[in-house]
């Protein structure tokens, strides 16, 4: 059975309030729904509730974009992933803006993740290396230390929940572009170390995606990297005609996908 293709929009802290629901309406004008591609919104936190009311369930999910992992108490400022039960499907966890600003670690990651599924959200662990990890060569081991960190916690019945992104920091907001090549080595290493960790099923079902500097005119690059199963959009996500484009190119790459395995089939 062939995957569905996420297309994920962050917006991160952009758009206030009616910025928000605006934006959400003209997005709704221009994205089309697909049986064979999931579009999830990352919204900021305080506008989640609203655009949850007003948005189409068919066309879009929601996702938050951070959490904190316990799920009640005396945590000032926070907000729980319980408590965005029945509002969001899926959140984000380990971003690296989190990790690098917020000072997130993979304990935290962990915990997140952990917290995520105990609550029926599927997390989306964002792991990646930076440029100076990249230039000393140590990309695979960071990769893999983020992964193995970020789920400790996950058996072996819940690894199909969670969703994998590949985010190199160098290419995060930056217009620096990962090269296929790039994106290849890094999501074979993603799956062979899921494969080592859950076993044969859990890596080839877990959706793995890439995100960093993603755009109109090089979304098709990274849709046609084996094995990659969709997109995380930062900038390119606050565009609708840029945001829409890109989810009738993960379609079309999907139709183009079916049409080849009918043809081997033949
Ligand atoms: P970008 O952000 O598309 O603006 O590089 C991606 C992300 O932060 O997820």
């Amino acid at each position: 059975m062939m995957k569905k293709k996420l297309v994920i929009g962050n917006w991160k802290m952009n758009l206030n309030m009616h910025e928000s629901s605006i934006f959400l309406h003209n997005l709704s004008e221009k994205v089309k729904v697909h049986r064979d591609i999931d579009v999830i919104l990352a919204p900021s936190t305080f506008t989640l509730q609203s655009l949850s009311l007003q948005v189409n369930h068919h066309q879009f999910k929601l996702a938050a974009q951070n959490f904190y992992w316990r799920d009640q108490g005396a945590f000032t400022g926070e907000v729980s992933v319980s408590q965005l039960r029945g509002i969001v499907q899926y959140a984000l966890v380990g971003h690296s803006e989190r990790r690098n600003i917020f000072g997130e670690t993979d304990k935290d990651v962990r915990a997140k993740v952990a917290a995520a599924i105990r609550n029926n959200i599927r997390p989306i662990l964002c792991i990646g290396e930076n440029s100076d990890e990249r230039n000393y060569g140590e990309a695979n081991l960071v990769i893999s230390d983020q992964l193995i960190g970020g789920l400790a916690n996950v058996s072996s019945e819940d690894i199909e929940k969670v969703v994998i992104a590949y985010e190199p920091v160098w290419a995060i907001g930056t217009g620096e572009h990962a090269s296929a090549e790039d994106v290849k080595r890094s999501v074979r290493i993603i799956r062979s170390l899921i494969r080592t960790l859950f076993g044969q099923e859990a890596a080839s079902d877990v959706r793995i995606l890439y995100g960093g500097s993603v755009n109109l005119s090089n979304a098709d690059v990274y849709l046609n990297v084996d094995n990659v199963d969709g997109l995380l959009i930062g900038g390119a996500s606050l565009d609708a005609y840029q945001f829409s484009g890109i989810v009738e190119k993960a379609h079309f790459m999907q139709l183009e996908e079916t049409k080849r395995r009918i043809d081997e089939r033949l």
